[in-house]
């Protein structure tokens, strides 16, 4: 695979600090320029976000020297820079809606971690084992917008990245008529760490602004199918949520419920788990995980200290299945929110891109 010059917007952020990390590292992808507010534009990346850094490891050095441009002014210079850019930025949805666009049209194809566009429906929201086919729009969305190479691609919620992965598997098999998820989210979702939200200390908070909607909506959008120049929402499974945020750094859990129309053994179920594998661990991506989805068979496990980094945090922990007297079986699961939840499943979607040719000039 050639190499692709890639930018980050919103690289002082939490995510675009994890893509830093990521990108650093990277075989395919070579960070060139990094943006951000005008708060931040003219100063070293390491200046700008000084002790907003999050992270366990250090800055890398070469990234971390780069000067910062300013997302919204500087979008001709980063666009001569780049291949493509990933986008992680904290503004108003419409103000996103326009910066994402602006990008696309100056020909900069843009993987985003933001929700504004998810629910645009040319634009494909991607986890990339279960719906890699909606990257097919792509082109209806080019002819949208006017461009050759300029689109936009989102990954969707940090909090349905381990429900969903595990229900997947289970729906093309045994159809999921309902699911019931609750969600124990970590602060760093909300770009907070235990040093800038100390308030979280010994607390619950019982609500995430317009998290519990994207919970029960987005995986519609996953589980639609591209009709025409659309991507069209599924109707089913029925799916509610509870989402809670909780005093853990990184790492969401979901306790789930689930019902079926056929309803499988467990011994079926860990099955489908074992087996399920996507595009990406067929393409042998550099961050698809071996193994997606693997399940405990410890009674206090998957745990978000234990188990958030497995396979680099891009893979799912799943682990008490049992049987429910409301609904067929019940599980906990769990992912890292700021790898496979955000950076680490953009870089993953735009691994897929890239393989399929979207970033070619
Ligand atoms: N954290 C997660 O787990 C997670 C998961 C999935 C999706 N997301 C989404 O990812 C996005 C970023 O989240 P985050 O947690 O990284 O937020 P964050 O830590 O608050 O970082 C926000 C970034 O946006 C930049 N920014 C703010 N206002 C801007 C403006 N007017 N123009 C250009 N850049 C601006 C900031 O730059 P300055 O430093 O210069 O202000 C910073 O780089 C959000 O849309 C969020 O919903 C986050």
């Amino acid at each position: 695979m050639k190499k692709f010059n890639v930018g980050i917007i919103g690289a002082t952020g939490m995510v675009g600090q994890r893509f830093t990390l990521l990108l650093s590292r990277h075989p395919w992808f070579n960070v060139v320029c990094v943006a951000a507010s005008a708060r931040s534009a003219g100063k070293k990346l390491k200046d700008a976000v000084g002790t907003k850094w999050a992270m366990t490891e250090p800055m890398p050095e070469d990234i971390g020297n780069l000067v910062v441009l300013d997302a919204e002014k500087d979008i001709d210079k980063i666009a001569e820079q780049v291949d493509f850019v990933f986008c992680a930025v904290n503004m108003k949805k419409d103000e996103i809606k326009a910066l994402e666009e602006k990008y696309a049209k100056a020909e900069v194809p843009v993987v985003s971690n933001n929700s504004a566009h998810r629910h645009t429906d040319d634009v494909p929201m991607v986890i990339p084992e279960i719906n890699p086919e909606h990257i097919e729009i792509i082109p209806a969305q080019r002819k949208r917008l006017g461009t050759k190479r300029g689109f936009i691609a989102v990954k969707s919620n940090c909090s349905l990245q381990s429900y969903v992965p595990a229900l997947a598997p289970l729906h093309d098999k045994y159809k999921v008529t309902k699911a019931l998820a609750c969600t124990y989210q970590a602060i760093s979702g909300a770009g907070k760490t235990f040093e800038t939200w100390p308030e979280i200390l010994d607390n619950v908070i019982p609500y995430i602004g317009g998290e519990e909607e994207k919970s029960e909506q987005e995986p519609m959008k996953i589980w639609g199918k591209i009709v025409g120049d659309k991507i069209v929402d599924a109707t089913e499974p029925n799916i509610t949520a509870q989402c809670l945020r909780v005093p853990v750094s990184d790492g969401h859990t979901a306790a789930v419920f689930v019902s079926f129309e056929k309803k499988p053994t467990k011994e079926e179920i860990l099955q489908a788990w074992k087996d399920f594998a996507g595009v990406p661990q067929e393409m042998q991506l550099p961050s698809a995980p071996k193994q997606f989805l693997n399940y405990f068979e410890e009674n206090d496990r998957p745990q978000a200290r234990l188990d958030r980094n497995l396979e680099g945090g891009m893979a799912v922990s799943i682990g008490r299945l049992r049987e429910d007297s409301q609904y067929d079986y019940k599980f906990v699961c769990l992912s890292h929110n700021t790898l496979r939840g955000a950076a680490g499943g953009a870089v993953l979607l735009a691994e897929l891109l890239a393989s399929k040719g979207y970033f070619d000039r």
